[in-house]
């Protein structure tokens, strides 16, 4: 049985307030990926207008997130010459692929989505119709590059278990016409060997920041549109700010406890340990075997000086790098360019196996 070639794919919406949530749950790991992996990472600017204007905050607004995005991917450390940086709407056919794939999932399987279901609220009559075949263009973008592994953070698991049904159903939908073509790889269906041309990509998702919490309400996700910006470390942050928001971060009275069991009924100090092990690369055993038994009074400062420290080398490289748009739209459309050749190779495939005529 062949195995595809492993490629790491990823993406980030430019939708504003890139906070640590996103650099924890995924660049940073993306950083780590690069090593022995290739990689191809991408601000998605076509997902950020699935929203209301009033969220994505019009034509501007979405120019300057998407060079924000990308300083940020590169201030953290992705290296946009050995692996691949763009903006998926210079790659027409992410949103080719994704028309094919409206064709494959079933309204069923999308009307599961909780994200589509949190995002479009009570009024979903009102939610753009784009909001909801999101995962598509997602799976799309995963597929168009048939990329093995995705590196993301906890809340985006939904959405790759849909990418690998989207993926199953074409491989199975037109295996004969794979086959015919020579264009597919031998992978077990149940009990059956069918010819697949997609894999069915792997979702990367772990260690102790996988689901940042806010730091106002350890119940809710730290997210980009919370409207306090208490509840999130931003990435472009100042010390002090960070320093500021780590001491309001909501606590309870008690120590830290000495073991992990003693985090489980405490989510606002779990978020925190599981803060200070992301940024330190360890995990929360490690950080209970450092601080059980200390009270946040001495946690916290710890936990703000070594976030400052972490963080403030991007925050200045950021700056830096968007100093300089030109370079940033530079390696944007170099990495287009590349991720381009690779997208239209698989598209030249799907044409063929779906029975569009191209010459
Ligand atoms: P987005 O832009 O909301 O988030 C970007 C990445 O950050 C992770 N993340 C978090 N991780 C830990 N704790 C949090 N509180 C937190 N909030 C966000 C997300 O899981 C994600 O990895 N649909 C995607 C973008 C996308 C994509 C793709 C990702 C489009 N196409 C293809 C991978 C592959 C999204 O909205 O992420």
């Amino acid at each position: 049985m062949s195995m595809f070639e492993p490629l790491v794919f990823s993406g980030v919406q430019p939708t504003g307030n890139l906070h640590l949530g996103n650099y924890l749950g995924a660049i940073k790991r993306w950083v780590a990926l690069q090593e022995n992996h290739n990689c191809i990472y991408c601000v998605v600017d076509q997902h950020a207008i699935t929203q209301a204007m009033s969220v994505w905050g019009g034509p501007a607004e979405l120019m300057r997130n998407t060079r924000e995005v990308a300083a940020a991917f590169l201030a953290a450390g992705v290296d946009p010459q050995k692996h691949i940086v763009f903006n998926q709407s210079r790659v027409r056919q992410h949103a080719e692929l994704a028309w094919v794939f409206n064709c494959v999932a079933r309204m069923g399987w999308l009307s599961r989505m909780t994200q589509f279901k949190d995002k479009a609220g009570k009024d979903r009559e009102n939610a753009s119709v784009g909001l909801f075949t999101y995962p598509n263009l997602m799976a799309a973008d995963i597929l168009v590059y048939r990329a093995t592994h995705v590196p993301v953070g906890e809340d985006q698991k939904q959405h790759l278990e849909l990418t690998r049904d989207i993926a199953q159903k074409f491989n199975v939908d037109f295996s004969d016409r794979i086959a015919e073509l020579g264009l597919g790889m031998e992978t077990k269906s149940g009990d059956e060997t069918i010819s697949s041309y997609f894999p069915l990509t792997e979702p990367v998702i772990g260690g102790p920041a996988a689901r940042l919490m806010s730091l106002r309400d350890g119940t809710k996700k730290m997210s980009k549109s919370d409207p306090s910006d208490l509840s999130r470390i931003n990435l472009i942050d100042d010390p002090d700010t960070i320093s500021k928001k780590i001491r309001k971060a909501k606590t309870d009275s008690e120590p830290l406890p000495s073991d992990l069991e003693g985090l489980a009924t405490r989510p606002e100090a779990d978020n925190l340990v599981g803060i200070y092990a992301a940024l330190t690369d360890t995990d929360k055993e490690s950080v209970l075997r450092d601080f059980g038994g200390q009270q946040f009074s001495v946690f916290k400062p710890a936990l703000a000086d070594l976030a400052v420290a972490k963080l403030g080398p991007i925050a200045s490289e950021m700056r830096r790098i968007s100093a300089d748009p030109g370079y940033v739209d530079a390696v944007l459309k170099q990495g287009g360019e590349r991720a381009s050749v690779l997208a239209e190779a698989t598209m030249r495939d799907v044409r063929d196996i779906v029975g569009f005529l191209q010459d």
